[in-house]
């Protein structure tokens, strides 16, 4: 099982377990962030136009490249704001769904 199936599959566990309050601060699920990246990196995810693909990267070089773009490191027309909405885990997370897609 990919690993972002693994995260889904677990943070809906924690959601039936949990009342409604608590479910907000259960593990992020990385498909529900990821589906705020596909209007400018494409509806697969393969990119579109001059904005790059996201799948077929490893997980370490998409966390590595949303740290970098959230800390400045790597320029960005707009990444650098797109990823400063975002916590160690939820980049964790989104960056092992992409990194399982296929
Ligand atoms: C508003 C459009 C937009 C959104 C939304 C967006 N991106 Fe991007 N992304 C870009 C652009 C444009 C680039 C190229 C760098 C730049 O200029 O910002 C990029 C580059 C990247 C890269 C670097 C890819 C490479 O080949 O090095 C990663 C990783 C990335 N985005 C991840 C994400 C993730 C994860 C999300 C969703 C949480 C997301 N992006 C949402 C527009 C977007």
């Amino acid at each position: 099982m990919a690993l972002g199936s693994k995260i889904l599959l677990v943070a809906g566990l924690l959601t039936l377990v949990a009342c409604p309050a608590e479910a907000q601060t259960a593990a992020p699920s990385g498909a529900m962030l990821g589906a705020a990246c596909v209007l400018c990196h494409g509806p697969d995810s393969a990119g579109a136009g001059a904005v790059p693909g996201l799948k077929g990267h490893n997980k370490d070089y998409l966390v590595v490249m949303m740290k970098a773009f959230r800390s400045g490191e790597r320029p960005a027309t707009v990444m650098g704001r797109v990823a400063k909405g975002f916590s160690d885990a939820e980049i964790d997370a989104v960056s092992a769904y992409y990194a399982g897609l296929k």
